[in-house]
């Protein structure tokens, strides 16, 4: 509910990694989840081959499992695409949309975003929306710019703290060890809030905004403790338990 305080997200994203063998390290994330849920809900989403073996294997725990991508339609002639809804189906309960990796080697748009988060709400995922900068932009001095027209294309007009997470990821910090600095992030997450609350009113209070890119257990503390950042979505560090559960105990 908007005015309260909002509760920490540590999302992983573990990209192109994982094979069924990785089911005993997320059995070991949703063991730590157990100990954290108090403060922080986590969230991993692996492949798409992952998601109903992990579903299964995490029940009973409060560690969610989430997609990297879906379609905007709900079913059809798309060849290797998945549905919001078939991801649901196999056990997922939200669902990155619109990553860097995303924009970049599958030539997706802002429209195309927008398209894919509201077929992930249409489907009752919870969608975390990723948006950032290029370093070609941040050093043009076009940060801000850039980000104020990915919420604007991206985002749909209504949403809510249960449907709707952004992710603020520099796509220069992505894989890279390079993070901004946490005055820079505050800028950008405060840019952020201020759009939340003109376009979603009081529900842009409650709407967490995540920072992704190259968050590690050393500098988690720092990151996650600047103003306006409710969490962290986690690439590389995510795929072991220790250093992912090291970076929600930020929150312990
Ligand atoms: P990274 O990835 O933590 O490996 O930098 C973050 C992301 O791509 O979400």
């Amino acid at each position: 509910m908007a005015g309260e305080p909002r509760r920490p997200l540590v999302a992983g994203n573990w990209k192109m990694n994982g094979l069924m063998t990785s089911v005993s390290e997320v059995s070991k994330i949703a063991a730590g989840a157990r100990d954290l849920a108090q403060r922080v809900e986590l969230l991993v989403c692996p492949p798409a081959t992952l998601i109903a073996a992990f579903a299964v294997t995490v029940r009973g725990s409060p560690l969610r499992i989430g997609g990297q991508d879906c379609h905007s339609e709900a079913r059809g002639a798309f060849t290797g695409d998945l549905a919001a809804e078939m991801l649901k189906d196999a056990g997922a309960s939200a669902v990155i949309v619109g990553h860097s990796e995303r924009r970049r080697y599958h030539d997706e748009n802002d429209t195309d975003v927008r398209a894919k988060t509201m077929a992930a709400m249409r489907a009752g995922l919870m969608t975390i929306v990723c948006i950032g900068e290029t370093r070609a932009e941040r050093e043009a001095g076009a940060t801000l710019s850039r980000i104020e027209q990915q919420f604007h294309d991206s985002l749909p007009v209504a949403a809510d703290e249960k449907s709707l997470v952004i992710a603020y990821e520099p796509v220069w910090a992505i894989g890279t060890g390079l993070i901004p600095t946490t005055a820079d992030v505050a800028e950008v997450h405060g840019f952020l809030r201020k759009q939340l609350v003109t376009r979603y009113r009081s529900a842009g209070e409650a709407i967490r905004i995540l920072y992704g890119g190259s968050v590690k257990p050393v500098n988690a503390k720092e990151l996650l403790g600047t103003a306006n950042v409710d969490g962290a979505l986690v690439g590389g560090a995510s795929l072991k338990a220790e250093d992912f559960l090291g970076i929600a105990a930020t929150y312990g």
